[in-house]
């Protein structure tokens, strides 16, 4: 079936509606001879090629490629293909259904593994636009949606090289993708070739690393495609066990020019600068990255759910200066206060009772005696494995975000209560996180990394959600964004002006996203961009450089604006 659709790839297609060859023609600068310029609502632009274009790639010049990557390039699917006759795509239609396999995507569409180890599926499926869902009548249309039509499946840097070269070459949309967790979006682009480094899965640890930043001590190397429970699986196993949290020495990263470049603090110390933290998908493919490992500690965890709303004060930064970490919930699961867990890493059970002392007096003086598990563990490890609710694929929501400062808790505590009323009120609800992103970081390290300088002083970070149907109607959708950019995200960025946004939990629309997730770092992170990307190969929305790009025609086609 995919050899298929594949050959539709040279077949007879309709040229998009108002694209118009031009070749060459230079677009802000930007070296390529293949654009396809377009309209949109009154504005002019210049765009990718997709299927149908005059400048994508015919049958050979992919069939070359395919020999480049060894054999892997596949046209995608999208999963539930499947479970309908007809998958009409923008390669042609294609017969897909087949019971079997229709059985297997049905029984793990909320399976986060499952969806993982697919070549380009989003695990968030509002932003595929829950296109194509494993249904019971095959007579159904299966559409692209926001899905890719073309994959490689890298399995080594020259893949990812080749990769990079012909998106290139050919002015291809190009998405890169390893388990397509993005909330954003960012994995996922309507008729984009992707790049899938999950195959990227080495670990190695030593004892005796030397860092160019002057680090000495145990580190591991990991794959891009390695997921954190595997790495602290095998953390864990080691003698003594480690356990790993931060970015520390260097990158093996490929860049838009194809080349695989080291970058630490020595070399390209600014590509390594933006790397941490500067965006996904902005600044190169990554198929390596090493990272500090520390000695795993005993440590205590809390949990209790309470079901009428109430907020405590001081005990925020309380929390936070004593290093717990705790993730809540809000408004949602059954219960207004979910705290699932509260952790202390390097903390007995008594310690930890210690600093949750006050929090407990301000319960029991408005009536509330929460029931408490408590638990104590030898490393962190197993209370991750024991305390940490497990997460599921397929869902449909609209995900946003903010963090608080810990100026805006000092200054603005009842507005804060007032902005998470505002939030729950508006029938959406929230996740919690609150720890300090600068414990135990001298402030003079803060800039070692792109990261919003303003996150090191953040005590809670909040993912906000938004539910709509993810085939709703296109203005049902609209106001449910406008909804949380402009109702929900805003109550909380005008009560906690010192926060910022969380690159990977975050509002994909976020206003003054530069701001929101830079802050002063920004202009640096802008020529960094311009200086490894100047032809804008790569593209994630609301990361640096891509002001003038837009997903025009209902978020399809990428384009630059004239
Ligand atoms: C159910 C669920 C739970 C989540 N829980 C958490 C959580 O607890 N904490 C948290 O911080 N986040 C969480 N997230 C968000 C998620 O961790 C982030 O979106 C993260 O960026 C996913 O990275 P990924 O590479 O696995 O995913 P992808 O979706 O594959 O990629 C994310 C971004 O990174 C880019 N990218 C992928 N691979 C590479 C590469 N090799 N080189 C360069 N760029 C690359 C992609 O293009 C994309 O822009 C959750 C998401 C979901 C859906
Ligand atoms: C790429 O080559 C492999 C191995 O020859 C083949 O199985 C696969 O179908 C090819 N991909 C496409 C898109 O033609
Ligand atoms: C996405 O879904 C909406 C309905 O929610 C539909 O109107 C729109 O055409 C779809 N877009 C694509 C690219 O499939
Ligand atoms: C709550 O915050 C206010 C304002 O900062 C402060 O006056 C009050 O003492 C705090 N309450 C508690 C219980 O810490
Ligand atoms: C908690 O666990 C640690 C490590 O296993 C152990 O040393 C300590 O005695 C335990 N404390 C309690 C109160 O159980
Ligand atoms: C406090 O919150 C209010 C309401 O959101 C906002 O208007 C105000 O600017 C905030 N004040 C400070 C000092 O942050
Ligand atoms: C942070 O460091 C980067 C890289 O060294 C530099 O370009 C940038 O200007 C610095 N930003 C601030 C706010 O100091």
């Amino acid at each position: 079936m995919r050899a298929g659709v594949f050959s539709l790839l040279c077949g007879v297609l309709l040229l998009a509606q108002g694209a118009t060859a031009q070749d060459p023609v230079s677009v802000a600068g930007f070296r390529s001879s293949r654009w396809v310029l377009s309209r949109d609502g009154g504005s002019k632009y210049a765009c990718k090629c997709y299927p149908g274009d005059y400048c994508w790639p015919n049958n050979g010049q992919w069939q070359k490629l395919n020999k480049t990557v060894g054999g892997n390039l596949q046209v995608f699917l999208p999963p539930g293909a499947p479970c309908y006759n007809t998958f009409k795509g923008p390669l042609g239609d294609a017969q897909t259904y087949n019971a079997d396999k229709c059985a297997t995507v049905t029984a793990n569409w909320n399976n986060e593994q499952f969806q993982i180890e697919l070549p380009a599926a989003g695990l968030w499926i509002y932003l595929t636009n829950d296109t194509c869902r494993p249904a019971t009548s095959p007579s159904n249309t299966c559409t692209l949606g926001y899905y890719p039509v073309v994959v490689i499946m890298a399995k080594a840097a020259a893949h990812i090289q080749a990769g990079i070269n012909f998106a290139q070459e050919n002015n291809l949309q190009l998405i890169i993708r390893n388990t397509g967790h993005d909330f954003l979006g960012r994995s996922l682009g309507w008729g984009a070739r992707v790049i899938n480094t999950h195959s990227f899965q080495d670990t190695k640890f030593t004892n005796a690393w030397r860092g160019a930043s002057g680090y000495k001590g145990s580190a591991v190397t990991v794959g891009a495609g390695v997921q954190a429970f595997d790495v602290l699986k095998q953390a864990n196993a080691l003698q003594p066990p480690k356990v790993m949290v931060t970015g520390e020495c260097a990158f093996k990263v490929i860049t838009a020019d194809g080349v695989l470049r080291t970058a630490n603090a020595k070399t390209n110390a600014d590509l390594f600068w933006a790397l941490r933290g500067g965006g996904p998908a902005a600044f190169g493919v990554i198929v390596e990255a090493m990272y500090k490992t520390f000695d795993d500690k005993p440590s205590s965890g809390v949990m209790f759910d309470i079901d009428t709303t109430t907020t405590t004060n001081a005990t925020l930064i309380h929390f936070v200066d004593n290093g717990l970490y705790v993730y809540y919930e809000l408004g949602t699961m059954g219960h207004n206060l979910h705290m699932h867990p509260i952790v202390g890493i390097g903390k007995t059970p008594a310690e930890l009772d210690a600093v949750l002392q006050p929090m407990y007096d301000d319960l029991v003086a408005i009536g509330i005696t929460p029931s408490v598990t408590k638990q104590n563990f030898s490393t962190f490890y197993d209370l991750y494995q024991a305390m940490f609710e497990s997460e599921v694929a397929g869902n449909s929501a609209l995900t946003g975000g903010w963090t608080i400062g810990r100026e805006d808790v000092a200054n603005n505590h009842s507005a804060i209560i007032s902005a998470f009323q505002t939030v729950v009120s508006a029938g959406s609800f929230m996740i919690g996180h609150m720890w300090s992103a600068g414990h135990g970081l001298p402030q003079a390290e803060w800039n070692n990394s792109a990261v919003n300088p303003r996150f090191r002083n953040v005590v809670d970070k909040l993912i906000t959600i938004v539910p709509v149907a993810g085939n709703a109607p296109l203005a049902d959708k609209a106001a449910a964004q406008s909804k949380l950019t402009n109702v929900v995200d805003a109550a909380l960025w005008n009560a906690a002006p010192n926060g910022c946004a969380y690159i990977n939990e975050a509002d994909p629309y976020e206003p003054n996203w530069q701001n929101a997730f830079w802050g002063n770092n920004y202009p640096a992170l802008l020529e960094i961009r311009r200086k490894w990307d100047p032809n804008g190969v790569f593209y994630a929305v609301s990361t640096p450089g891509t002001e003038n790009w837009e997903q025009t025609e209902t978020g399809t086609r990428l384009c630059f604006k004239l």
